[in-house]
């Protein structure tokens, strides 16, 4: 199974959609009121890594651009950072929780199975007026939350909502396995979003999957397939799973053209971009990506030197670090673009 997706020669093409004219009303749209973000204290460096698997920092630095991620204490959930990026988020957007209708919290490490860790942000946020759910779209899981979001907002049912995307990635590390280990960490972000018609907010959306690559990229066990056991625990098959090398040809593939997609439909010319928020994933696929389109580096920034890939919660958290700093300025051109486990992979269009 693993590998079928390039011996397939599965096409990644977007097959003429992007002709298609698209966009959602300006009436309609979610506008970002809000953005928060969380990260764990520990900090676990290449250095301390190189003590617990055979690695180096020369071998990390160089093959991903990490140098160190965040590891979440024991006796917390994911709940518990999605609360404190949301609460940052809720703060910026001068509303009260009780104005919220809907949480979205994007994950692949939710606190229990069930029920949803969105369940426990309302609760611990005291929003009592929200709906919650959770969405598991893995790495891209972020944008089609975001996606998500903007529908409920069209539909004129709600017109306040939280959207979070938050992973504990350091639980369902195999720490004796280098090829996997030295890539994760900790953390969330969050945004608020709102109705408006200002002709800011959400223009467009693209959302893509392809599950016959489920297993280039996942957990074998602990769900309803391969239940937890004595073996399952003894074969670390609760840990991620990666075949990184197809991964990273999967991704330098469709990021382009999940782009090429939007830009098309929307009349934009790549260059108008003043922010590509990419999945923090590897340095050199983001470099590859940017170089490939011609932006500079100020307009695709990179924080996963010092967080590692922190799944869903790397493009809200980048996001945020700009938003905070002064740069991400209001009416910016802003694209969104993921990828990850499912195969999944997805880009939001907005103007900020
Ligand atoms: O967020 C979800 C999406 N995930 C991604 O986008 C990940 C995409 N993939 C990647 O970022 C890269 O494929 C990796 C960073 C995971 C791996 O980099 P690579 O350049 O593809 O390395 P590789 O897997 O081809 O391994 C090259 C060598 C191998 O040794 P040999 O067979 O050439 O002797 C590995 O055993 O590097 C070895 N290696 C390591 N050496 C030191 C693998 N991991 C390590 C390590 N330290 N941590």
């Amino acid at each position: 199974m693993i590998g079928d997706v390039i011996k397939n020669n599965y096409d990644y093409t977007t097959s003429g959609r992007e002709k298609i004219p698209l966009m959602i009303e300006q009436k309609n749209r979610a506008i970002i009121v809000g953005t928060g973000m969380a990260t764990p204290k520990r900090i676990l460096t290449n250095s301390e890594l190189e003590k617990i698997v055979d690695t180096s920092n020369q071998w990390i630095l160089s093959r991903t651009g990490i140098r160190e991620r965040r590891i979440l204490e024991d006796d917390h959930g994911c709940s518990d950072l999605a609360v404190e990026a949301a609460m940052v988020a809720l703060r910026e957007a001068g509303l009260e929780v009780s104005e919220l209708e809907l949480i979205i919290v994007s994950t692949v490490t939710p606190d229990y199975p069930t029920p949803s860790t969105a369940c426990l942000v309302q609760d611990k946020l005291g929003a009592r007026n929200a709906a919650a759910f959770d969405l598991s779209a893995g790495c891209t899981g972020f944008v089609y939350a975001m996606a998500s979001a903007q529908g409920f907002i069209s539909s004129g049912v709600y017109s306040n909502a939280l959207v979070i995307g938050a992973e504990v990635l350091s639980r369902v590390t195999n720490w004796n396995d280098r090829s996997t280990c030295v890539l994760f960490g900790d953390g969330a972000g969050a945004v608020v979003l709102q109705k408006g018609d200002s002709g800011r907010g959400i223009i467009d959306f693209s959302l893509k999957s392809d599950g016959g690559g489920a297993e280039l990229l996942y957990i074998p066990a602990g769900g309803s397939r391969k239940p937890a056991s004595e073996e399952s625990v003894a074969k670390h098959l609760h840990s991620v799973r990666m075949n990184g090398n197809e991964i990273f040809k999967f991704a330098v593939r469709v990021v382009d053209n999940v782009l090429e997609e939007l830009l098309t439909r929307q009349g934009i010319k790549a260059e108008m971009l003043d922010y590509l928020f990419l999945h923090q994933a590897n340095e050199r696929i983001i470099e590859h990506i940017r170089k490939s389109i011609h932006l500079t580096p100020e307009k695709v920034p990179i924080n996963l030197d010092r967080y590692g890939n922190t799944s869903s919660a790397s493009v809200p958290m980048i996001m945020h670090e700009e938003a905070a700093a002064g740069r991400l300025k209001k009416n910016d051109l802003v694209a969104l673009v993921a990828f990850g486990a499912g195969l999944t992979w997805g880009g939001v269009l907005l103007r900020w």
